[in-house]
């Protein structure tokens, strides 16, 4: 099969989908592999190490011949036309449900869109999200950091235990993959942190890895009201279902936050589990609302674009020599998980939540791979 990666156009965005070591397996299996011209020179992967692994070394117009384009981020308004071929493979985080004219496109153009997120492992949980969010947590406990200081416009606060200050409140919503990332920083530099879960068996086994400053609460109702009033930081970590109405933190609850305390929404559901979040930038990524400080940069993971790229990479590997020594058909058909991801084939929508969020009709995978 012939891969191509494209280097990623969308505002700072840095990684890149495949590195050079994973790129000489997709090699060393019989595949050819065409990476964009520095695809990946801002993640510390440079041409020539691809070209040394024997990777072909092409501009943007040949990477999107290939058969199938392995990416990171979903497809931009400006690279719909890049897909001029029925039945090429798209492999990447599409996020189809918030991108509704995206799905339009790749439907009419008749591009078989698997999404990363939505690939599942047998414990039921998002091998190719988690390492992503690991990331995310971190580094939205990072932002927090960074918007508290003085010269950047925040309260002056530093986010650790010093002798002879009151310890920072942080809270966490949420303990999967992102909350995990965030309350390792967090509780590793001393911070109180609180972390409120939903689900007793995702706070059980985050109990046991994390240290004796963080401690564990059921997210009623009662418990959120209670730590947004003693919360310098409040970082959104919620898987938050798109279909949604209605919130965990409201518009109304803000007025209860303490002076100068923020929220980073690392979940980054625009109108989700936070009323008051919308997506912002790397560029613009910090905005008020009721006196309130949000941060909701929608690809934190871009910040540590090195790092994040060999966790990617790495994760996405297995799936990406799959399609490519099978044959997309074949590897939908015997793997179930990867099937998970399947968004889009032949113009119609195969991903439930998509299809549930923007009223298309539903084509059930499980159905489709029958008729392979
Ligand atoms: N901004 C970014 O750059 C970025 C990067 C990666 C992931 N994300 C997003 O972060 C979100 C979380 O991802 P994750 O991998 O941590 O998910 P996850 O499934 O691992 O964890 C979600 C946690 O939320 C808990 N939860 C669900 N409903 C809850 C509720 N009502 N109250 C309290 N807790 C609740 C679940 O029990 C679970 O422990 C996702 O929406 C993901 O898309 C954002």
């Amino acid at each position: 099969m012939i891969i191509g990666i494209p280097k990623e156009t969308k505002e700072h965005e840095y990684r890149v989908a495949s590195i050079p070591s994973d790129v000489a397996e997709l090699i060393g299996a019989g595949h050819t592999v065409m990476v964009e011209h520095d695809a990946g020179a801002r993640a510390g992967y440079y041409d020539e190490d691809y070209a040394a692994v024997g990777a072909q070394i092409v501009d943007a117009e040949q990477v999107y011949t290939a058969d199938l384009i392995y990416k990171v981020k979903e497809v931009l308004p400006h690279e719909y036309d890049c897909y001029k071929r029925e039945g090429q493979i798209l492999f990447t985080y599409i996020h189809s449900a918030a991108h509704p004219e995206q799905s339009v496109e790749l439907m009419n153009r008749k591009v078989i869109g698997i999404a990363y997120e939505d690939v599942t492992d047998a414990e039921g949980r998002l091998p190719l999200l988690a390492p992503m969010s690991e990331m995310a947590g971190k580094g939205g406990f990072m932002a927090a950091v960074r918007f508290k200081e003085t010269i950047n416009g925040g309260d002056g606060m530093m986010l650790s235990r010093v002798c002879g200050v009151e310890t920072p409140h942080i809270v966490i919503i949420g303990c999967g993959g992102t909350g995990m990332g965030a309350a390792e920083y967090a509780s590793a530099l001393g911070n109180k942190v609180t972390i409120l879960d939903v689900s007793r068996k995702a706070m059980q086994r985050a109990h046991s890895l994390l240290p004796a400053n963080v401690e564990f609460l059921q997210a009623s109702r009662e418990n959120v009201l209670k730590n947004i009033k003693t919360a310098d930081v409040i970082i959104n970590c919620v898987l938050w279902q798109k279909t949604r109405k209605d919130h965990m933190i409201y518009r109304d609850d803000l007025k209860l936050m303490k002076r100068g305390a923020m929220i980073v929404d690392v979940a980054c559901d625009d109108n989700g589990a936070i009323e008051t979040c919308r997506s912002t930038t790397h560029d613009d990524p910090v905005y008020y609302e009721e006196g309130v400080l949000h941060y909701a940069v929608a690809n934190i993971p871009s910040l540590y674009a090195h790092t994040s790229s060999i966790l990617l990479s790495n994760a996405t590997l297995p799936y990406t020599l799959e399609i490519a020594n099978k044959g997309v058909k074949q590897a939908l058909k015997d793997n179930k998980y990867l099937r998970a991801g399947l968004s889009f084939w032949d113009g119609k929508a195969t991903l439930k939540e998509c299809c549930d969020v923007n009223g298309y009709e539903w084509n059930n995978p499980d159905e489709l791979v029958k008729t392979f």
